[in-house]
């Protein structure tokens, strides 16, 4: 039994470290979030699940208020956001690279029969296109750049439903800098991405803005939340 369970994990940190190298050796790029190991973050986030959720919950019933049948949270970790979703959604799909944090959300969530957890792919999501009321990513997409961030809009775009919306946190430092470094070596491991970025990304993958709240992190006007509407 633990055995089973241990190979996908060792297969899966191992295929995580040989592209990290690729990347690093061969390609000379900067990592990608998705090779990271972020078991030290899972721990320590969980304390400001709360305080994060004050930022969050207005969004829920602003106008254009979401629609809270079937949501998604993209990159979601190991569930600290997803918890306040689970209680409000019809039903919530949590979706993830990271095997362990999938399987730390199965454990989780193992009582609400109203939460589904996948492992997503490179530019997938393993849900039918037209399906998801409403998305949201935090604290995940501030570590993607521009291309990584246009790769999972055009996801965004098919599984979104007509007129359904998205809510995505990411990074606004590219505003903030003129040089542009890899993310890990900027403030708080922000990408070198700004709003005006994002906006454009959106509206070239056939989302509209809806709002954009520039909002302070380690640092004032670090990130960026933008709400979107799949016209
Ligand atoms: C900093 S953690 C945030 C997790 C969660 N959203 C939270 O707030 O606790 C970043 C997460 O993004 C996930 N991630 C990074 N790139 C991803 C990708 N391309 N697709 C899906 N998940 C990704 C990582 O596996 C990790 O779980």
């Amino acid at each position: 039994m633990v055995a089973s369970k241990s190979v996908p994990y060792a297969t899966s940190k191992l295929r995580k470290r040989v592209r990290g190298l690729w990347r690093h050796f061969i390609l000379r790029e900067p990592p990608l979030a998705r090779d990271g190991d972020w078991s030290e973050y899972y721990d320590t986030a969980e304390r400001y699940a709360a305080s994060q959720w004050l930022i969050i919950e207005p969004y829920l019933s602003a106008s254009p208020k979401p629609d809270l049948s079937i949501v998604l949270d993209f990159a979601c970790g190991r569930g600290r956001m997803a918890e306040r979703f689970a209680n409000i959604s019809g039903k919530l799909i949590c979706a993830d690279m990271s095997l362990d944090a999938i399987e730390a959300c199965r454990q989780r969530f193992a009582k609400n029969s109203n939460v589904a957890c996948l492992v997503n792919g490179d530019e997938s999501i393993p849900v039918p296109s037209g399906s998801i009321t409403f998305l949201y990513s935090w604290d995940a997409m501030v570590h993607f750049s521009s291309s990584e961030l246009e790769e999972y809009f055009v996801e965004f775009k098919r599984v979104l439903k007509a007129d359904g919306m998205a809510l995505i946190h990411h990074s606004n430092y590219a505003a903030l800098s003129s040089v542009a470094r890899p993310w890990p070596e900027n403030p708080g491991s922000r990408a070198y991405v700004s709003a005006e970025d994002v906006r454009r990304i959106g509206e070239k993958c056939g989302l509209s803005i809806v709002k954009q709240q520039v909002i302070d992190w380690s640092l004032a006007n670090l990130d960026c939340i933008t709400v979107l509407k799949n016209r």
